[in-house]
């Protein structure tokens, strides 16, 4: 007990004498940093202004390295540089537009229907799809350059473990494999906290969903200076025809009906569900299917870049929600209507089973149909706001399920956050 009491008298006296400490230190760090490196004035202005007021927090004595890229990956690059297709048909922009991004690997036939689905949306031809894509497959490249209905403009993630055959982020000769025992194989790389070494296949992920966020908010000339939401989907999700308009229509309704929500969704949070079918609107944590949010909202993520990188889980969703969205200080939230504008699909008879109220497809064909009351904006403004108070599924606590555990990854993330801040860092 005397001993209990003891310590935690000393503990506040040296709680009192941190700071203090930490201050001398910092300034004395600070003063050899700019004696040795000169002022990078670039990245010194990381803490300040930019970009149309938003405030940036990085940790200035962070320098991003990004891997050599290979010939493929260059020419890609250059290609994320053309200006939007279709500006032809399609020479303006509305004035309050949601932009889309769409992001994809290759799934081609799943693709193909989801612009298929996207055709079909009214109000795509007032706004600017972005189609990220993750790695370079010559058919998906063809399906988009096939879409006529709206502007698109095609990015090609540079940094693909896909683009990279014999080097990081592919896999590069002397990494560690499997349960590799590093001093034994005399290899490289560092095991998750299950024991297993990276695979680039798995980390694609969660590399190029980082990667696209980053470019799409403070990379690329067509949105980075964009002020409003961006709406971002997936190669499996099917998107009904009101889907636009509902979600300018909850974007708008979010100030007053939900103050406190950070996004506004498609679809629920449980991907099998399709809504509650009320007369009211629903409050629920983030889903993953359909999101929306805008800058306030990216750069409190982007902020959390450490977390998320360092965070041992392969999907970005989960580490979303088991790290970033917690660390945010604040509940999540995300208004949604009451029945779902968007599905993910997969495969029928596969992991979904042949369960009714999801999509799946045979034969390239969908398995269910739009009904009417899908079609047209479905959405009442004075409708009650239900608020599912309880958030399930995963959260803070949650351990993660691997996979990025190696060193090499946490650095490639942390400096896909920081390449658009620093002087230097990035090509474009
Ligand atoms: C963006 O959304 C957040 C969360 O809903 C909100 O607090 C903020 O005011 C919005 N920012 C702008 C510029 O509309």
């Amino acid at each position: 007990m005397a001993l209990y009491k003891r310590s935690r008298f000393r503990d506040s006296g040296f709680r009192r004498v941190v700071p203090l400490v930490l201050l001398v230190v910092i300034t004395v760090l600070v003063i050899i940093f700019m004696i040795r490196d000169g002022v990078d004035v670039e990245s010194w202005s990381l803490s300040q202004e930019v970009g149309g007021g938003d405030h940036v927090e990085l940790d200035t004595n962070f320098r991003p390295e990004l891997p050599e890229k290979t010939d493929l990956a260059t020419s890609l690059e250059k290609r994320n540089r053309l200006p939007p297709r279709n500006r032809d048909r399609f020479p303006n922009l509305a004035r309050d537009h949601i932009k889309i991004v769409l992001y994809v690997h290759n799934r081609p036939q799943y693709l193909e229907l989801v612009i298929r689905s996207l055709l079909n949306v009214e109000g795509i031809g007032e706004t600017l799809l972005v189609v990220s894509h993750d790695g370079y497959f010559e058919e998906m490249d063809r399906i988009v350059q096939g879409i006529e209905f709206c502007q698109v403009k095609q990015i090609f993630a540079p940094y693909s473990p896909h683009l990279y055959p014999d080097s990081f982020p592919g896999v590069s000769p002397g990494d560690c494999w499997g349960k590799d025992d590093p001093d034994e194989k005399k290899c490289r790389g560092n095991a998750d906290q299950y024991g297993n070494h990276r695979s680039p296949r798995i980390v694609s992920l969660k590399h190029h969903w980082w990667w696209m966020m980053n470019t799409v908010w403070d990379g690329l000339v067509e949105t980075k200076g964009h002020s409003g939401h961006i709406l971002f989907i997936e190669e499996d999700h099917f998107i009904y025809p009101n889907a636009y308009r509902n979600i300018q229509l909850l974007a708008k309704l979010k100030p007053s009906k939900c103050p406190d929500c950070y996004a506004v969704n498609l679809a629920p949070s449980d991907v099998k569900s399709k809504g509650e079918g009320w007369k009211s609107l629903i409050v629920e944590k983030i889903g993953n299917v359909g999101y929306t949010f805008n800058r306030t909202v990216w750069r409190k993520i982007h902020a959390k870049a450490k977390g998320f990188c360092s965070f041992d889980d392969y999907n970005w969703d989960i580490t979303m929600w088991a790290t970033v969205y917690p660390s945010l200080g604040s509940r999540v939230f995300s208004l949604r209507g009451p029945r779902t504008s968007a599905v993910h699909f997969g495969k029928c008879g596969l992991h979904q089973g042949n369960d009714k109220s999801t999509g799946c497809i045979d034969n390239g064909q969908l398995s269910f149909e739009i009904e009417e009351i899908d079609k047209r904006s479905n959405i009442v403004s004075d409708w009650p706001v239900y608020v599912y108070e309880k958030q399930t599924g995963y959260r803070a606590g949650f351990k993660g399920w691997g996979g990025w555990g190696d060193e090499r990854d946490r650095q490639l993330c942390l400096s896909f956050a920081y390449m658009y801040h620093v002087a230097g860092a990035s090509s474009d």
